[in-house]
């Protein structure tokens, strides 16, 4: 057989708790992220007939994630996706922004292969870790004839990547999603090219509406240091207290872009006759984010200047 022709699986590592290592294995709660390389993780993990393609794209704590690691990441995906031999790629990755790279990659990729991230809640080494099963899980799930888009692999399930949010904060399976997440038409999405060109992100604050809430640092931000956009997490459907509600109206006076969700964890926001903000539909606060911070990216120049 031709060895060039061989079918590739590319693991991408970013690090995470799938890649961590507890100080005393008895003590899994105990450990640090981002530890192992990926040569490591895949040890004995051979796949039948096909070629794995690693590299380490980073080595974080996902709490920690950044545009340039996303820039990054987007570049060797959009690499690899487009290259005839390639069968898919596996992003191995930590579970606390999984969704928003998920988001993030989906939306401006949409690629035609599977793109699988997978993760895992329990260190490397602990003894029951559940990361080698997640991999395995994401290797097989790339082979799939049928597979194509962003996924997240974890926990024995597939949740597609435009949809899936972290809900549970310790235990094995930490996520859910949620039925028809589209992204809002209102919102532009950026070619890759345009995202991988970026070398200044637009600044996108998330606030939380709730008892008492003033707008202050809101009308703060705006005078001194303003963001170009606000992504503001209403209770409900997407309300606001009447004080924050006329802090964003003002910003978005100055030039803002300000969106609404929900701090619910499911079911976003509605439209509503007396609606004065526009919403981000179905996405939850951190995905409308991300989905603002493209629309602005995609916009010809920056919208707002402090
Ligand atoms: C991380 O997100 O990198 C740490 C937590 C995890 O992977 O579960």
């Amino acid at each position: 057989m031709n060895a060039k022709k061989i079918k590739k699986i590319v693991v991408l590592a970013t690090g995470g708790t799938i890649a961590g290592q507890a100080s005393d294995p008895a003590k899994s709660e105990n450990y640090t992220a981002g530890q192992l390389g990926v040569g490591e993780l895949l040890q004995g993990m051979a796949v039948d007939g096909l070629e794995l393609v690693t590299e380490q794209v980073a080595q974080i704590d996902s709490k920690d994630m950044s545009f340039a690691i996303w820039q990054n990441l987007l570049g060797r995906v959009a690499h690899w996706v487009v290259q005839e031999h390639v069968q898919g790629v596996v992003i191995t990755h930590g579970t606390d922004t999984l969704e928003e790279t998920a988001y993030f990659l989906q939306t401006v990729l949409q690629p035609a292969k599977p793109v699988a991230l997978t993760c895992a809640m329990l260190p490397a080494n602990a003894p029951d870790s559940d990361g080698p099963g997640n991999l395995k899980d994401a290797l097989a799930w790339v082979q799939r004839a049928d597979a194509k888009g962003v996924v997240v692999v974890c926990a024995s399930q597939v949740h597609a990547g435009h949809a899936v949010q972290k809900s549970h904060s310790h235990q094995r399976n930490p996520f859910t999603s949620q039925d028809k997440v589209m992204h809002p038409e209102h919102l532009h999405v950026p070619s890759v090219a345009k995202v991988l060109a970026c070398q200044q992100w637009p600044r996108v604050e998330l606030l939380l509406n709730h008892a008492g809430a003033d707008g202050r640092h809101v009308r703060t931000l705006m005078a001194h240091d303003a963001p170009q956009g606000w992504v503001a997490a209403g209770t409900g459907n997407g309300t606001l207290h009447h004080a924050l509600e006329a802090a964003l109206l003002d910003a978005q006076k100055q030039g803002a872009y300000v969106l609404r969700a929900s701090r619910c964890a499911q079911g976003g926001v509605q439209s509503r006759e007396a609606d004065v903000l526009p919403h981000a539909g179905a996405l939850t606060a951190v995905q409308a984010r991300v989905a603002l911070l493209l629309h602005l990216i995609a916009q010809p120049s920056p919208q707002i200047q402090s």
